[in-house]
């Protein structure tokens, strides 16, 4: 099988570790093992005491127990421990899609939601979401529009990793509401769940509304976990769980000893990491809020309403080459938003980490300098 380039990771694979100024990350602030098995209560000699032998194929029953802990309607049966969030997207896509099946994808996406599904099949409808004078929304008219009995997977992200895009409940419920009417399974990216730091409630998880949805959560984000890689799916219908299963036979067997402990020790500790990492992006989000409005010009700002990235136009002729230039003689770091399937008029910024305030200070700095020079994209 053949797919396109990752071009997100790439992207960041080139510029992460040596770009100072990180202005679009979309993980959040992280801790140390040391101060996370403080936050969770275990201590160092736990952890060291961790056996390295394969694990049980679904996970660890003690952290399936603990994950379904966190939804309404879900047996620990239901969850699958993975070895990273994006192993969830592939296994659910490639176990769910063949050659000629129709998938709806709601777009722009991080990248792997896409380009899987439309590497396997030609008959992928890219559903994407509205600019308004309010700001991003779902056109759920244009999905009904696009729905068939052909239907087999509706692909969508909430909160919205780029766009910062959190639906109403109504809305919510609508959507599961099309995918009950025609039984299309409904993959529901909640990465950036708990990550709702302005006056917006959390959406109730998919999991627990629909029994044909599958749901990937993990620590990446929210927790601000990502090099542990820790993540789930949660899939209720017990025919497509065995499918994902045996797909992960060809992939990683089973979870790694050391992130199962891990990871549980962190959704003990949860509340206080979400809720710093809430804090941090509020914090960030003000800031941007008044560097936008000094910038009106050279931006067009939308704070998200949940989640830890937007998606910010610019005015440039190619954000592509906009952000490749900055990161070289700035050392600012702005994601492109068509890597997405975006346009190239856009780019991301993320609010998630501490260093957030020193990199827009880095930023408007080079902007400063440059305002009568045209944007740096040729
Ligand atoms: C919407 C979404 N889903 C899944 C992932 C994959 O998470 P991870 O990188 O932790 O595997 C990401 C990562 O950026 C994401 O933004």
């Amino acid at each position: 099988m053949k797919i396109r380039t990752f071009e997100t990771e790439r992207y960041y694979a080139k510029y992460e570790f040596t770009t100072p100024h990180l202005l679009s990350v979309s993980d959040c602030e992280t801790v140390s093992i040391d101060e996370l098995l403080q936050l969770g209560g275990y201590s160092y000699d736990e952890f060291a005491k961790i056996r390295l032998g394969y694990t049980e194929s679904q996970g660890d029953p003690l952290l399936r127990a603990r994950v379904a802990d966190g939804y309404e309607n879900v047996d620990a049966d239901h969850v699958l421990i993975l070895n990273s969030p994006v192993e969830g997207i592939y296994l659910a896509i490639c176990s769910i899609l063949e050659p000629g099946d129709e998938a709806i994808i709601m777009t722009p996406a991080y990248d792997a939601l896409i380009n899987l599904a439309e590497s396997i099949s030609s008959q992928v409808i890219r559903w994407q979401i509205n600019l308004t004078t309010t700001g991003w929304q779902l056109d759920l008219d244009k999905l009904q529009a696009v729905i068939s009995e052909n239907t087999k997977l509706i692909v969508v992200n909430f909160p919205h990793n780029p766009s910062g895009l959190l639906p109403s409940e109504e809305e919510f419920s609508r959507l599961v509401a099309l995918a009950n009417h025609y039984g299309i399974w409904l993959f529901c990216d909640e990465m950036y769940r708990g990550l709702e730091f302005s006056q917006r409630a959390t959406l109730p998880s998919a999991a627990d509304l629909y029994q044909r949805s599958i749901v990937l959560a993990g620590l990446s984000k929210s927790h601000g976990l990502p090099g542990l890689r820790a993540g789930w799916l949660i899939v209720r219908d017990a025919e497509l769980r065995q499918q994902i299963i045996n797909w992960r036979d060809y992939t990683s067997i089973c979870p790694a000893a050391p992130v199962e402990f891990l990871a549980r020790v962190a959704l003990d500790a949860g509340e206080n990491l979400v809720q710093r990492n809430n804090k941090i992006i509020r914090d960030n989000i003000r800031l941007a809020n008044a560097f936008f409005a000094r910038w009106a010009e050279m931006f067009t700002w939308r704070a998200p309403e949940a989640g830890s990235v937007a998606l910010v136009g610019i005015s440039v002729s190619s954000a592509t080459q906009y952000s490749h230039q900055l990161a070289k003689k700035a050392g600012v770091l702005l994601l492109p938003a068509k890597f997405m399937g975006y346009d190239d008029r856009h780019v991301r910024f993320g609010f998630g980490r501490l260093s957030f305030p020193s990199a827009l200070a880095a930023y408007e700095e080079h902007l400063e300098q440059n305002e009568n020079v045209p944007a740096i994209d040729s």
